[in-house]
C-alpha cells in the first residue's frame, strides 16, 4: 500500500515527519511530492499510489485516471471543493476531509484580521475597538464556534445564522453565547462585522451579494477566511464605492484584487498567500489526522469522515 502526500503548499516539517511516522509504523509506504508547480508532476507521482493526501491541491478525474490503484483521497483540511467528488464516486474512490483540525488556526486569524482592519491597517489613523460591537457569523461550523468563543472574550455581541441548522439546533449552542438570526438578512442587519464560515457549494456560490451586503452597517467590515467564490465581487465593489467607510479583508485573493487595491487601498486587505491554516499546530493536527484516517481506512475499512 502506497500513500502519497502531495502538497503544492507544503506542511511544516514536523507535520510531514508525523504523517510519515504514522503511515510507516502501520506498515504502509510513504512518498511525498511537495512544492510542485505543474499538474504533470502530480500526474506522474500518482501512478502507483493507493491513497493520496492533499491540501487545496486540485484533484480531478484526470488525476484519478492516472492512478488506477487509487482507493482513497484525503483532503487534510476542512473544505474539499478542490476534489471532484463525482469523478471520485464514479471511480469508486473514497474522499474524506479532516473536519475541525485546523479550525482554531483560522479562528485566530479572523481576530488578527479584525483588529488590523479596525485599526486602519495600522496606519495610525483613529480606529475602532471590538468591545460591544456586533459580530455576525455566517454559518456555524467548527471555525465559527471557535470564533464565537474568542469573541466572548472581547465582549462582542455575537449573532449566528446557518442555513444548515435549525433555530433549535443553534439555540442548543447556547454555551457559545450566540444570538440566533432567523435569516441571512437578519444576520447582516444586526452586524457591524460579518465573518463568513460556510463551505463552497453550488448553493453558496455568490451568496454574499449586493442585496445582502446593503443590510450591513454603513461602516461595516466583511471578513472572508472561507472561499472567494462565496462573494459576488462586483457587488462588493459597488457597496464599497457607495459606502466610504466599508471595509473588506480576505484570506483568499479575489479575482478582482487589483481593482480592490486601486479603489480602496486603505480599507481592503488580502493576505498575499492563504494563511488561515498555516500554523505549525494546524499542519500537525490536519496532517496527522489524515495519516490516521488513511491507516484506519486500509486496516478496518473505517470511512467515518467520508464526504462522497
Ligand atoms: C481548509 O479548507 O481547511 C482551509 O481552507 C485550509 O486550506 P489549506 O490547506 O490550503 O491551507
Amino acid at each position: 500500500m502506497k500513500v502519497l502526500l502531495a502538497t503544492s503548499k507544503p506542511f511544516a516539517l514536523q507535520a510531514v515527519q508525523g504523517i510519515q511516522n504514522v503511515i510507516e509504523t502501520a506498515g504502509l509506504k510513504f512518498e511525498k511530492l511537495e512544492n510542485y508547480t505543474e499538474k504533470s508532476q502530480l500526474l506522474d507521482a500518482v501512478r502507483d499510489v493507493n491513497a493520496l493526501i492533499v491540501r487545496s491541491d486540485d484533484v480531478d478525474g484526470e488525476i484519478m485516471d492516472a492512478a488506477p490503484q487509487l482507493k482513497l483521497i484525503i483532503r487534510a483540511g476542512a473544505g474539499y471543493d478542490n476534489v471532484d467528488l463525482e469523478a471520485a464516486t464514479s471511480r469508486n474512490i473514497c474522499v474524506m476531509n479532516t473536519p475541525g483540525q485546523n479550525a482554531n488556526a483560522v479562528a485566530e486569524l479572523v481576530f488578527g484580521m479584525m483588529i488590523f482592519m479596525q485599526r486602519n491597517l495600522f496606519n495610525g489613523n483613529v480606529g475602532r475597538e471590538l468591545i460591544n460591537r456586533r459580530l455576525g457569523l455566517y454559518a456555524f461550523g467548527n471555525v465559527a464556534k471557535k470564533v464565537a468563543r474568542i469573541a466572548r472574550g472581547f465582549n462582542m455581541a455575537i449573532y449566528a445564522y446557518s442555513p444548515a441548522l435549525t433555530h433549535d439546533d443553534l439555540r442548543k449552542e447556547g454555551e457559545y453565547g450566540v444570538i440566533t438570526a432567523y435569516s441571512n438578512r437578519e444576520l447582516f442587519e444586526n452586524s457591524d462585522i460579518v465573518s463568513l464560515h460556510m463551505p463552497l457549494l453550488e448553493e453558496t456560490k455568490q451568496c454574499v451579494d449586493y442585496k445582502l451586503l446593503a443590510y450591513m452597517a454603513k461602516d461595516g467590515l466583511l471578513i472572508n477566511t472561507a472561499r472567494k467564490e462565496l462573494i459576488a465581487e462586483d457587488d462588493l465593489i459597488r457597496i464599497m464605492e457607495e459606502r466610504p467607510e466599508f471595509q473588506y479583508v480576505t484570506d483568499i485573493k479575489p479575482d478582482k484584487h487589483e481593482v480592490f487595491m486601486e479603489k480602496f487601498p486603505n480599507r481592503y486587505f488580502s493576505t498575499p498567500k492563504k494563511s488561515g491554516a498555516q500554523t505549525r499546530e494546524a499542519n500537525r493536527n490536519a496532517g496527522i489526522a489524515a495519516a490516521h484516517q488513511t491507516v484506519m481506512f486500509f486496516k478496518n475499512g473505517d470511512d467515518r469522515y467520508r464526504v462522497n
